[in-house]
């Protein structure tokens, strides 16, 4: 298999389970050192770090952090810096969904689903800028979604932020292409791994999956495969760009 990572340097957020976990282990498998950044479950992000390494070598290490919180991501940043001696590649995964009509929603659950999936991956994009800005190189990837395109009924804060996060990308973009760096999104549909364990199974064969064109949920590697292609070389003259991977749900 060609490695298109070797020796990159990358930080995937929320990357200890779920599509965070697939897209570092892609990372892995091609040559990246990777930092897995977690909240709260360190020994989930341990076992990821100690299976990645049995599978493929090369080197990982963990770190925690809540990255709706300032201080705890440019900490987390730096020591990545000072670990790995740089960073090249951002994936800003983490994220949330806490569910309820707009009329009953609840502010503390609005700013915890806003801080967590549109002011952590500003957080972790500015953190992240400097270096990426100084050595003229960088990829950073957003994980937004296809309820950020298409809004879905009970998801006021998530589909907001998701949206958010679109405008967020073009304006980094924007803001950074002429230092080397590219900034896309990647919008997952229905995917079969991660939050999907909070939709109901009857409304995702009842609804969801009837109105998918292709007619079945994505793999977590289809988004790996998706983050992985606008990280590489490939994509270099590709920024500011929605990839949505989701069977066609958001056409
Ligand atoms: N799975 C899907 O079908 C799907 C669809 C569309 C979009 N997405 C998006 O893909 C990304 C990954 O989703 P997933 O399905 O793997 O979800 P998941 O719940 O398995 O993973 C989310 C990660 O975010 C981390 N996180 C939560 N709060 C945090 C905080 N305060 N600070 C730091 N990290 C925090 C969690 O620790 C977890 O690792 C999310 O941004 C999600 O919105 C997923």
């Amino acid at each position: 298999m060609t490695k298109r990572f070797t020796d990159k340097v990358v930080l995937v957020t929320g990357a200890s389970g779920g599509l965070g976990k697939i897209t570092a282990e892609k990372f892995a498998q091609e040559g990246a050192k990777v930092a897995i950044h977690y909240n709260g479950n360190r020994e989930k992000a341990l076992a990821a770090a100690a299976e990645f390494e049995e599978k493929y070598g090369g080197e990982y290490r963990v770190y925690g952090a809540n990255i709706s919180q300032e201080e705890a991501v440019t900490e987390m940043v730096q020591q990545i810096i000072e670990d790995f001696g740089t960073l090249d590649i951002l994936v800003n995964n983490a994220g949330i969904s806490l569910n309820g009509s707009t009329w009953k929603y609840k502010m503390e659950d609005w700013d915890k689903v806003i801080g967590i999936n549109l002011t952590g991956t500003f957080l972790c994009t500015k953190a992240a800028l400097p270096v990426m800005r100084e050595k003229k190189y960088g990829r950073i990837i957003n994980l937004s979604s296809v309820v950020g395109i298409k809004g879905a009924a009970g998801t006021i804060a998530y589909a907001s932020s998701k949206s958010a996060l679109i405008g967020m990308m073009k304006t980094v973009a924007r803001e950074v292409a002429h230092n080397g760096i590219t900034v896309n999104c990647v919008a997952p549909g229905y995917m079969n791994a991660g939050v999907i364990a909070d939709v109901p199974q009857k409304y995702l064969e009842e609804t969801v999956i009837p109105s998918i064109p292709m007619k079945h949920l994505g793999d977590a590697e289809d988004i790996a495969n998706a983050v992985a292609f606008l990280a590489s070389d490939e994509a270099k003259y590709i920024t500011g760009t929605l990839l949505p991977v989701d069977g066609g749900f958001s056409m």
